[in-house]
């Protein structure tokens, strides 16, 4: 189609797996403050509006420049009135008053504390929050009950919020591997996640993990944490029985992003073997008794049957608001698309696939690689 030097061609899909989202975009800020305010309803449980800000930042990570006038916004999918109006405060004034109240507010800050504790979700943060309890140091003198995952959540808080880098993040797989390699001669291990996006830093570690011979994966994660205990290698583990059975999901169950792979929650204890490389410690400030040779770091384990692989890759790899509009999309083309399997409602049968190249095909989407799945 033609258009005039001025005119704008916004033709972006308004589904997050119609269009390739690169790690790195020209919007940062105008993103960094929808997807701050996105975080603050998921904190109010509000879904609906943390979604729909997610999904206007998304598009604006898409754009192939920085957006600089209003004019250029038109005809984007996704950018409902109040994104609009905070785009165009910063646009105008450099920052959203909106944004920077909520930054600053008690409740947000709370929550942000609160919910940064692994096992800690937004229901219970509101509640410690309404309790009077503002930050993780809170709980350690309250009479409130933590779970075994909360408690592992507060020992090691600190730990956890400090980013996991990619060399953390392979360091970990050679370990999971020879753990692996030990239980089951055979079995593959695949990096997804933010990492296999291309993140050079991500809050946890993913792992699918599995084996050619169909049905020989079966019951493997108990050996593997096993293993990783022996060698006092797991802080913290809690591992999922596979309860998925392929005839009783559909069309009775409603596809949902939680999945029901055998699969392991853990954190695990990374020994630094490049201590020394890092910054001696000045003399007079940190001792090195509060610098541990080691670091608490979130992995998360799924096993996967190999005829599951590609759904489950693709399900992984995220990101998380790609995932929830590739089965958007699914449902709309009367599919139904879950980690497991691709069911076609119409013809009521399920659609194979041995790559996620096939499931774009399925679906009727232009393949997007994982480097360009950054919605
Ligand atoms: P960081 O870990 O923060 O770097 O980002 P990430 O994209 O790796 O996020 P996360 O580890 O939380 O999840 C990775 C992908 O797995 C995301 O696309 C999630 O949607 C997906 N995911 C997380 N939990 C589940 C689950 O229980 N079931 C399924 N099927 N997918 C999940
Ligand atoms: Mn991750
Ligand atoms: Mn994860």
């Amino acid at each position: 189609a033609k258009s005039g030097p001025s005119a704008v061609t916004n033709t972006m899909g308004a589904y997050a797996c119609q269009r390739k989202t690169p790690l790195e975009h020209h919007n940062a800020v105008l993103t960094d403050a929808l997807l701050l305010l996105a975080e603050n309803a998921d904190f109010c449980t509000n879904e609906g509006r943390s979604v729909a800000f997610k999904r206007a930042a998304s598009v604006l990570k898409a754009l192939p420049g920085p957006v600089r006038r209003m004019e250029e916004l038109q005809g984007l999918p996704c950018l409902g009135e109040h994104c609009q109006r905070v785009i165009k405060e910063i646009l105008e004034h450099g920052a959203s008053s909106e944004v920077e109240m909520t930054r600053h507010s008690e409740h947000y800050q709370a929550m942000k504390a609160l919910t940064g504790i692994f096992g800690v979700g937004v229901k219970t943060a509101e509640q410690w929050h309404r309790a009077g309890i503002r930050h993780p140091a809170d709980l350690v003198s309250s009479e409130h009950k933590l779970n075994r995952a909360q408690r592992a959540g507060v020992e090691y808080y600190e730990h956890l919020r400090v980013p996991v880098t990619k060399a953390e993040a392979d360091r970990i797989g050679e370990i999971v591997k020879r753990a692996v390699d030990a239980v089951l001669l055979g079995a593959e291990i695949t990096l997804t996640g933010g990492f296999r996006r291309g993140k050079q830093t991500g809050h946890d570690v993913d792992f699918l993990i599995t084996h050619p011979d169909e049905g020989r994966e079966e019951g493997l994660l108990p050996k593997v944490v096993s293993w990783l205990e022996a060698r006092d290698l797991l802080l913290y583990q809690k591992t999922n029985k596979n309860s998925y059975l392929e005839a009783k999901e559909w069309p009775a169950r409603p596809p949902s992003n939680m999945d029901r792979f055998e699969r392991c929650f853990s954190i695990f204890k990374l020994q630094r073997p490049w201590a020394a490389l890092e910054e001696p410690p000045q003399s007079g400030e940190r001792g090195a008794a509060e610098t541990p040779g080691w670091k608490a770091v979130r992995v998360d384990l799924v096993v996967t049957p190999v005829s599951q692989f590609a759904f489950a890759l693709l399900g992984w790899t995220g990101s998380q608001l790609f995932e929830r509009d590739l089965r958007r999309w699914a449902g709309q083309k009367g599919m139904s698309l879950s980690s497991h399997a691709l069911y076609d409602c119409e013809q009521k049968r399920y659609l194979r696939a041995t790559s996620e190249e096939e499931i774009f095909a399925h679906l009727g989407l232009e393949y997007i690689p994982p480097g360009e799945r950054n919605a």
